[in-house]
């Protein structure tokens, strides 16, 4: 690691002309935006990878996308970028490269690590993940007893599930109807008991995913699974058992075979892949079954798109370069906390769950990389549901409460299923809500509708409310990989200019070590000596003497 800290962005006279032009900015209106401007929604458009990004609702002028722009380069925002994408340890904190744009990288690229071209092994292992799921998907993979497989969990935490997760659900469409595929994370017994409950462990097959295959939900998990199964098959099924209703995938080759998973049923991946980073590597195998090895690698083609248009973009042209510095403007000159992701599509209902690990595990950082501590705001909180849900829980803060929440509004021009009037009732709902939002309802509008008195204050709307429109033709497996790239660079904008190292997750640990200390002095027999703070202290004795325990 570097001992020359480098300056603070807010050091930089990039960072003090955005912080004079915000001042100026403050009180402009959308609405005045949009009067003297009636190119605007044209003009603040890009087309990336088939998605059609409309910013035209910022608080912004050409002035702002300047200043912004310039903050990019003032930072090296490109070169960062040509950086990481070439395979330089930029993960200084852990030694590691950062390449997951390598796992889209088509053949014949040569992307090197120490030397090694990591291209072959990527396409390798998308091979082996192809194969495998074509026996699954067409029952020639068989479980011990015979039985082609009808149902697949996958086991795995963070990374390592809430990736394929959500794409398996948000491409339901493209599934093969034949297959369950299910998620079990949490450590809580219930998750694994519930989702098991109505199986057939003839029919099963569980896929262990862990970067590291030591992490204490996953393992814990895959110990319950491979008992449940042993139970219902027979512990004389034993290592044959395990062998057809096991498979990993995981970096770490010798604790998968201690686990007692033959390594010849695993999948790997390497340390440049980060985990958050990590669900269109073999951490994707659940998906690949699910929707197939051709829909798995069109996903793969629309996370390029999206790499090739952010390594190569002008900024003011670039999409995911141009959704992080909307979020610097916010978060950084008009005090914005949180970014609220509202697709308008339901088979989404996780992507903001997928985009919290994505977006706060990268910077929720308070030191830059060199350890400095920041003196400005860095990752904004992450939050969202599908619309038109939250129109009626809690859109009301959005429209007129104290807060500015800058929101991400993502809809599709054709819908999964055509049923009835729903598609267009829901993308009027789409266009309407970023409306309100930018324009709201004038004091003078609600009067002359005759409100009087107090009425006239609840009923006006302030507007300003600053929002993207990202729409597709369709979600695809293309478009998904498209939208999950233009966060990850946007994340990815945002690391470099606050300086840090968005790919680290040092904040973690602490909980897990304590974790690990606390769960012999909830299970001893006898009464361990405490010497915790008197809260956690009475918490655990209070626990114990419920459970039964001294
Ligand atoms: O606890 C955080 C974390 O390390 C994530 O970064 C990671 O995605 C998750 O745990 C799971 O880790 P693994 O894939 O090694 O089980």
């Amino acid at each position: 690691m570097t001992t020359d800290a480098a300056p603070l962005v807010s050091s930089r006279p990039e960072w003090a002309a955005l912080a004079a032009h915000s001042t100026s900015m403050r009180e402009v209106h959308l609405r005045d935006l949009f009067a003297t401007d009636p190119t605007r929604g044209e003009r603040y458009t890009v087309e990336v990878a088939g998605l059609h990004l409309d910013y035209a609702k910022h608080r912004i002028t050409d002035e702002t996308l300047d200043l912004l722009v310039a903050l990019a380069e003032a930072v090296d925002l490109r070169g960062a970028t040509q950086r990481m994408m070439t395979g330089a340890r930029i993960n200084v904190t852990e030694g590691r490269a950062v390449l997951h744009t390598a796992l889209r990288a088509p053949a014949d690229r040569d992307i090197e690590v120490d030397g090694r071209n990591v291209v072959p092994d990527v396409h390798a292992v998308l091979d082996a993940m192809a194969g495998f799921a074509e026996q699954v998907r067409s029952g020639s993979w068989k479980g011990v007893t015979g039985k082609a497989i009808t149902t697949v969990v996958n086991i795995g935490i963070g990374g390592s599930d809430l990736g394929p997760a959500m794409a398996t659900f948000a491409l339901a469409p493209y599934a093969a109807e034949s297959l369950d595929v299910r998620f079990v994370s949490n450590v809580d017994g219930d998750d694994i008991a519930h989702k098991t409950a109505d199986l057939d462990a003839e029919t099963t097959l569980f896929i262990v995913a862990s970067k590291t295959f030591t992490t204490q939900e996953t393992m814990t998990n895959a110990a319950s699974a491979r008992a449940w199964l042993l139970e219902r098959l027979g512990a004389d099924a034993g290592a044959d058992a395990v062998a057809r209703h096991f498979v990993a995938v995981s970096t770490a080759a010798d604790e998968v075979a201690a686990f007692g998973i033959d390594t010849a049923n695993m999948f790997g991946f390497w340390d440049w892949v980060g985990g958050r980073y990590s669900m269109d590597s073999a951490v994707g195998l659940s998906l690949m079954i699910a929707i197939g090895p051709d829909a798995f690698r069109d996903m793969l083609s629309g996370f390029r798109a999206v790499d090739e248009h952010f390594a190569s973009a002008p900024y003011r042209e670039n999409a995911p370069a141009l959704m992080g510095l909307l979020g610097i403007w916010y978060g950084n000159f008009f005090g914005a906390q949180s970014h609220v992701v509202l697709p308008y599509a339901q088979y989404l209902d996780s992507f903001a769950d997928y985009l919290q690990q994505l977006d706060m595990e990268s910077n929720g950082k308070s030191v830059t990389i060199d350890g400095t501590r920041v003196d400005y705001e860095t990752g904004p909180v992450v939050w969202g549901t599908p619309g038109t849900n939250g129109q009626h829980a809690y859109y009301q803060l959005l429209h007129q409460g104290t807060k500015l929440i800058p929101a991400d509004f993502i809809g599709f021009v054709h819908p999964g299923a055509e049923v009835g009037v729903h598609h267009d009732l829901l993308m009027a709902n789409f266009f309407a809500q970023t409306e309100a939002l930018a324009f709201g309802k004038s004091a003078a509008e609600v009067e002359a509708e005759g409100a009087t008195g107090a009425l006239i204050a609840h009923k006006t709307f302030e507007g300003n409310r600053p929002t993207t429109t990202i729409l597709g033709e369709k979600l695809t497996p293309f478009t998904l990989g498209a939208l999950i790239a233009l966060y990850e660079h946007k994340v990815f904008t945002q690391g470099i200019i606050w300086g840090l190292n968005s790919f680290d997750q040092w904040g973690v640990q602490l909980g897990k070590v304590l974790a690990n200390r606390i769960a012999p002095e909830l299970t001893s027999d006898a009464a361990p000596d405490l010497a915790h703070d008197s809260s956690t202290n009475a918490l655990i004795r209070r626990y114990r003497t419920a459970r039964g325990r001294a």
